[in-house]
């Protein structure tokens, strides 16, 4: 399969016959540097580290980092089941990490052993279902908006975060593309900054014009009239259309059903957790209080200061007017436990 150049997006993560390609996410927009994965344990590090985020591209890159177990395992089945369990619990709680984790389990089963040829066979499904789901979701979610709308989206769901062309992202480039989007806002999304950082570079690659902007001034946006529509991704959604994204989209949901402007979450399948009933069940991952107190080489917080630092929250699902998977538009009350 040839994944060089998805048409919707570019490619992050490259499984170059030995090895793992990630291209790390932690230095841009000022540097371009790849790095190099050669067993479960350095991309399960790569995970947990940020290098590789965005919950369908840790799945995919689990997916294929569980081929380079299984060469190096050889029948030691044993073995590649740690590989797996160190990958599916690097972070918690995107669902597509485990659901690609089983994904590749249940095929040792069904091969009755370890066949990497047929486990790389399905990493390569896994990655190109994701592409295709992306390419879906952003035709199906671009048909929503009116011409002449205002967006603003959070955190970073693009080329970076996925397989392909991006989620929330993906649906605001083809809708820019459409010429349907007046104005795109992004969040900065503290502390990682993956809006400012990431998707701010993403939109410059695809050509479209946007603004970010800091966490604080999105009360103000929404004021203004000038969003029409709130459009973020998932890490997981729960039965009921409760949906776990990056911390700080609760906040968002909230505001815009106080401003009247729509929230729209674009996930894949593989982001829907259909076995648990509402968010409550999701766990949310702490991170390290230090990525509070630092911000580009500087202490923005005194050192040691105690800092709380949830990286993701819970959107209850009435306050969700759509969700977009690559099966189609779903509107409230959302029933997700059905397959
Ligand atoms: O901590 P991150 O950067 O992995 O968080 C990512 C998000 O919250 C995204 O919105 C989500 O994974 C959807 S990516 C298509």
């Amino acid at each position: 399969m040839d994944f060089s150049a998805p048409k919707n997006g570019f490619q992050a993560i490259r499984f170059d016959g030995d090895c793992l390609k990630l291209l790390d996410q932690r230095l841009l927009p000022a540097q371009e540097r790849w790095i190099r994965v050669e067993t479960a344990a350095q991309a399960a590090q790569a995970i947990v580290d940020l290098v590789v985020r965005g919950a369908p591209a840790i799945g995919i890159t689990a997916a294929y980092a569980a081929v380079l177990a299984a060469r190096q395992r050889g029948s030691n089945l044993a073995a590649w089941q740690a590989d797996l369990d160190l990958l599916g619990q690097a972070r918690p709680t995107a669902v597509n990490l485990r659901w690609a984790v089983e994904r590749m389990r249940s095929q040792a089963a069904t091969d009755d052993g370890l066949d990497p040829d047929r486990l790389l066979g399905l990493a390569e499904s896994i990655h190109a279902e994701d592409i295709d789901a992306n390419r879906t979701m952003a035709r199906l979610g671009a048909e929503l908006i009116q011409a002449g709308s205002g967006v603003l989206t959070h955190c970073n769901t693009g080329s970076l975060a996925t397989g392909g062309g991006g989620t929330a992202l993906g649906v605001i480039i083809e809708a820019a593309r459409q010429g349907r989007v007046d104005q795109v806002f992004a969040d900065e999304t503290r502390p990682w900054l993956q809006g400012s950082r990431l998707t701010a570079w993403e939109l410059a690659r695809a050509g479209v014009g946007a603004r970010v902007i800091v966490e604080g001034a999105a009360c103000a946006l929404l004021a203004s009239g000038q969003v029409q529509w709130v459009i973020t991704g998932a890490d997981r959604i729960t039965a009921n259309g409760d949906v776990a994204n990056k911390i700080g989209t609760y906040g968002l949901a909230v505001l815009a059903r106080h401003h009247g402007a729509k929230f729209m979450v674009v996930a894949p399948q593989s982001t829907v957790d259909p076995a648990m009933a509402n968010g409550q069940g999701i766990e949310i991952e702490e991170r390290d209080p230090g990525e509070i107190w630092r911000a580009a080489g500087l202490d923005v917080a005194p050192q040691g200061f105690a800092a709380w630092n949830p990286v993701f929250d819970v959107t209850p699902a009435d306050l969700v007017d759509v969700i977009v998977t690559e099966r189609g538009v779903h509107r409230p009350p959302f029933a997700f436990g059905q397959h």
